[in-house]
């Protein structure tokens, strides 16, 4: 099960060849697929070779490969984790019955749902990202920005295939929909408001692939508990894909960091303007970017207070993160937990029921993990020897869904006046001039070995080649 059949004309570990009818609709959907991979995937990319990472098993050690591929020929398929047997539900209201292999018929609309929404989020991200190639640091981040971006195509195909197998026409009709919605369309736009949002410049990328894939990684470590087994098994083995996707943001914008602190020792000064004439990002600007990609990414969980979240827990549809691994019932009926809102100009926390809470605690559970690399990224500040700290704003600022949209707080948790909110957004959030100024950096650096001027080269290579290894060949 664990070995990928890649003679098939859709790689798979799933022995779609068995499945007469769904490796034709399947057959069917992948020309519109690359269909759309030629309109709205990486611009002007189709006939580099690329050095990409292709899974060949799903086990945990070596499923990957590397050569040098053209991305219109990279081998999109579906790979599932192997089954665990005898599986069981582990909570919810069928806690102890046998895991689903099958959908159950008063659950379809729920799981369908579910999975349409984590589908459309992938090829959004390909949409958002298309243009930076045009604009990249280096050729190395060339790379990783492509394997990003043809590993959120086979998320799709992740989630089609579910959608194709287990949910008939109404299944081939959201595969064909994921292909139609386009990010940031305004009369069909991607489901999710986060991923309506450009992303400008490669700032903007790494602080996405830092935040918002870490949302991605919540979202599918929820759904990897379901009890609807073939969605566990292919969220398992999308989250090994994730991890790369996190590292390209935390690795990127610790160079970015890297490289500031090193101009700011060199030039001896902390004056924006000096740094900006030098041509490096300033720790300012970065708090800013991390402020709004924050607060945009935490909104992605939802309401704090949501009656879907009690129902796909108790139906056993999503978990909670790491479920396995808590100690309580597993149903939490008759718990509680604390949601915080606004009351009379102060953040108050009130206690609800916790079934209605999960996704507040999912949102809680992302936000301790976030703060993880941003005091890495501090590291990097403390050893050059610069008085200066990241930090994650506060949950209430700059939120625009659930009990706290649209509550002016300061990044250090203040309920602020309209007029404070306005005179302060600036130093809160990236200002056009901040964008502009970002955006003025976005050269393209394409020779071997070389980088842009604010960005610090990575460690190393990617699979222990060269940092100055050819990793994209332009043809
Ligand atoms: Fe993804
Ligand atoms: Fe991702």
């Amino acid at each position: 099960m664990s070995t990928i059949n890649y003679s098939d004309k859709i790689p798979n570990n799933v022995n779609l060849s068995e499945d007469r009818t769904l490796q034709r609709a399947l057959e069917q959907w992948q020309p519109n697929y690359l269909q759309w991979w030629g309109d709205m995937g990486p611009d002007h990319s189709q006939n580099f070779d690329v050095y990409l990472r292709t899974a060949v098993s799903v086990d945990p050690q070596g499923w990957a490969q590397f050569g040098h591929v053209k991305m219109p020929d990279y081998r999109w398929g579906i790979f599932l984790n192997p089954a665990e047997q005898d599986r069981k539900i582990h909570f919810g209201d069928h806690k102890g019955e046998a895991a689903w292999q099958d959908v159950p018929g008063e659950y379809r609309a729920n799981l369908r749902r579910i999975i349409v929404t984590q589908g459309d989020t992938e090829p959004a991200s390909v949409e958002q990202q298309r243009h930076l190639g045009l604009t990249c640091p280096s050729q190395y981040d060339l790379r990783n920005l492509f394997q990003v971006n043809v590993e959120e195509g086979r998320h799709l195909w992740a989630m089609v295939y579910l959608l194709h197998k287990y949910f008939g026409r109404d299944g081939r009709e959201e595969g064909e929909a994921l292909l139609e919605r386009r990010s940031g369309q305004e009369d069909n736009p991607r489901i999710l408001q986060a991923f309506n949002e450009e992303t400008p410049d490669w700032l903007s990328f790494f602080m996405f692939t830092y935040f918002t894939d870490r949302d991605g990684k919540f979202q599918l470590c929820a759904l990897a508990e379901s009890s609807f087994d073939p969605l566990a098994r292919t969220t398992k083995f999308m989250l090994t894909e994730e991890a790369h996707h996190m590292f390209v943001g935390e690795s990127g914008i610790s160079r970015v960091i890297s490289r500031t602190c090193a101009a700011m020792n060199e030039l001896k000064t902390d004056d924006v303007t000096k740094l900006r004439a030098a041509g490096v990002i300033d720790l300012p600007t970065l708090q800013r970017y991390l402020n709004f990609h924050f607060s945009v990414t935490i909104d992605l969980f939802g309401a704090d207070e949501s009656s879907n979240a009690a129902t796909f827990y108790s139906t056993g549809l999503k978990g909670r993160f790491e479920e396995g691994k808590r100690v309580d019932d597993h149903v939490l009926k008759g718990q509680t937990y604390k949601v915080l809102s606004v009351s009379n100009g102060q953040l108050v926390e009130r206690e609800v029921p916790m079934l209605n809470a999960l996704n507040e605690v999912l949102r809680d559970d992302y936000i301790k993990d976030s703060i993880g690399g941003v005091e890495r990224w501090n590291k990097v500040i403390e050893k050059a020897g610069i008085p200066f700290r990241l930090k994650t704003p506060h949950k209430a600022f700059h939120r625009n869904i659930g009990s706290l949209s649209g509550a002016k707080v300061s990044p250090d948790g203040r309920v602020v006046s309209e007029a404070e909110w306005k005179a302060n957004v600036d130093n809160w959030l990236p200002s056009g001039a901040d964008r502009a100024f970002v955006a003025s950096l976005m050269g393209r650096v394409v020779e071997p070995g070389k980088f842009a001027n604010w960005i610090a080269p990575p460690v190393m290579g990617i699979n222990r080649q060269p940092v100055d290894f050819e990793y994209v060949r332009f043809n």
